[in-house]
């Protein structure tokens, strides 16, 4: 399709050359040559604004990421996935997931079958469930209100999940506690239950495959803890499953009515808007959980509709491309500046990471170009005390996404003012830095020797010029979290379309889960042992030696 190397086209090699033109550029010159270059670079949807004037670009720039992405038929690759066309290609899937928050009087298809039907009713079942649960009108086997909800799963099965059960912490009900049980580490079955009564806890075993080796473990452990002190009918009113795969559900011992199904056209990483969220509907009510839906849904319409210049995902994916294809910045931090999103990180390395981290293209041949870059982050100001030095000083330079809301939940004092002035400090600090002869003028006016100054005026000073990216909320709410998500989703697939490889496989998690089970009887002492390197060998050794 490209030619030989079929990624360095006409629109790619064009981007190449405005790198040339244009790496050197501060861009606190950019900053005192254009007043209005804010403005200008500022895109907003609703009570979300995409600030991303303090990235390394100008219009020529951006007029050469937008043609590459034009180049690569990002559009008509986003149609595609709309109208339900098997773009998961190894797989031969649709990917839907923005069926999944679409208006059920809108048809969206797979295989000429409108999904909006089952959709709806599998969101009427999560409804009435979530209700009954939280009125207490679905009560545990010995009569008592479901007040300890465990959702136990793994990757996007718990990651989505979490996350937005932290984030919409201000909504849950009283009475109600979310626990989340994934690693198939013991400890975390154990430290979970240890503080649970079997009587008011309600097990959500989510599983898209329901063949996942830590979330069956985990789910048969927690059965035994249920039944051993409830017995054997109490599974019923104790155990849910989220999954595609009704056989296993049924076959693992829970009760088909107590399924909630999602289809496979919804990617794990990308469920956390089906049946997969019924723990956030059941903590923060099923409104809300609407709310998320409908936030997504506000940016998968923006993100259909609005011109690429002023498509918040294009923009924010092909500054992405820009730094890690041309700049050779392989790697990206998310920094909320938000207490309640503090999971959002974790949520999005699998999203890109799991998305994007292939190198085999659509085609079927080795990329020679990068793809996915490494995500990474924490929740401010706490990661200023940790990683930032890097981010300022270091020699790798690391774009960053700022997300902050100007409105907390909890306004203590002036908290929150504190807050979005360190969040506002760093992006500018980044932004301009601080010249060797600024740094040597400070030390002056702070009565420094000449000889002190001399000594610390280097360490003192910031190279500046690194991006970030600011994403200012009026307030966390069920429908700025869908709009937030949705938003990440939509630039990691922009990026995949542009790097021509399929985002909705993980065929690179396959290996390692195959080589652990063919080393578990091993470990277990029932084969002696397996033809292995000498360094797994004798580690295997070792592992059984200190537990004999
Ligand atoms: O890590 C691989 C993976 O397949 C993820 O994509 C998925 O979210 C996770 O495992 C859990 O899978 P399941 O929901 O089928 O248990």
């Amino acid at each position: 399709m490209f030619g030989t190397d079929k990624n360095n086209t006409k629109a790619w090699k064009k981007v190449k050359s405005e790198y040339k033109r244009f790496k050197k550029v501060h861009m606190r010159d950019l900053f005192e040559k254009d007043l209005a270059r804010a403005q200008k670079y500022t895109l907003e949807l609703d009570d979300l604004v995409f600030d991303y004037s303090k990235n390394r670009f100008d219009d020529g720039v951006l007029q050469a990421l937008l043609n590459l992405a034009k180049e690569r038929e990002v559009e008509r690759k986003r149609d595609a996935m709309f109208e339900g066309q098997k773009i998961n290609s190894t797989e031969n899937r649709a990917v839907l997931h923005a069926a999944l928050r679409n208006k059920k009087e809108n048809p969206m298809c797979v295989d000429g079958k409108n999904v909006m039907g089952d959709i709806s009713a599998v969101l009427e079942k999560m409804k009435k469930f979530s209700e009954a649960v939280r009125y207490g009108t679905f009560k545990g086997y010995t009569g008592k209100k479901l007040t300890n909800i465990v959702n136990i799963g793994i990757g996007g099965s718990d990651l989505g999940p979490m996350m937005v059960c932290e984030a919409l912490k201000r909504y849950w009900q009283k009475d109600i506690r979310c626990y989340f049980i994934s690693n198939i580490d013991g400890t975390a079955a154990v430290e979970t239950l240890k503080n649970l009564d079997p009587e008011t806890t309600l097990f959500i075993v989510a599983s898209k495959t329901f063949t996942t080796i830590e979330t069956l473990t985990n789910a048969k452990t927690c059965r035994k803890w249920l039944i051993d002190a409830l017995g054997e009918h109490a599974v019923d009113k104790h155990f849910v499953a989220l999954s595609t795969n009704t056989e296993k559900v049924t076959e693992f011992g829970i009760n088909k009515e107590n399924m909630f199904e999602f289809w496979d056209f919804v990617g794990g990483r990308y469920s956390v808007w089906s049946a997969i969220g019924l723990i956030v509907a059941i903590a923060v009510g099923f409104e809300n959980f609407e709310k998320m839906l409908e936030g997504a849904y506000a940016m998968d319409e923006h993100f259909k509709t609005a011109p690429l210049q002023k498509n918040i995902p294009v923009v924010m994916a092909l500054l992405g491309i820009w730094y890690n294809n041309f700049f050779g910045l392989h790697r990206y931090a998310v920094i909320p500046y938000d207490e309640y999103l503090k999971y959002l990180p974790a949520y999005l390395q699998q999203l890109d990471m799991e998305s994007n981290g292939k190198s085999v293209d659509k085609d079927g041949d080795f990329v020679k170009y990068s793809t996915g870059p490494v995500v990474f982050g924490g929740a401010g100001t706490n990661v200023q005390h940790s990683f930032f030095q890097l981010l300022h000083q270091g020699t790798d330079i690391v774009p960053v996404d700022f997300i902050v809301p100007a409105i907390s939940h909890n306004e203590v004092g002036n908290h929150h003012e504190i807050l979005l002035s360190n969040v506002l400090a760093q992006g500018e600090a980044l932004m301009r830095g601080k010249t060797i002869s600024e740094a040597a003028k400070e030390l002056e006016k702070a009565g420094k020797r000449k000889e002190e100054i001399d000594f610390l005026k280097k360490y003192k000073s910031f190279s500046g010029n690194r991006p970030s990216n600011t994403i200012l909320l009026k307030k966390i709410t069920p429908f700025t979290l869908g709009q937030i998500i949705a938003l990440y989703e939509h630039k990691v697939f922009v990026q995949g379309a542009i790097w021509n490889i399929n985002s909705f496989d993980q065929m690179g998690v396959e290996l390692g889960k195959a080589l652990a089970l063919n080393i578990l009887p091993e470990i277990e002492g029932k084969v002696l042992h397996r033809p292995h390197d000498s360094s797994t060998a004798s580690l295997i050794k070792k592992i059984k030696m200190f537990r004999r």
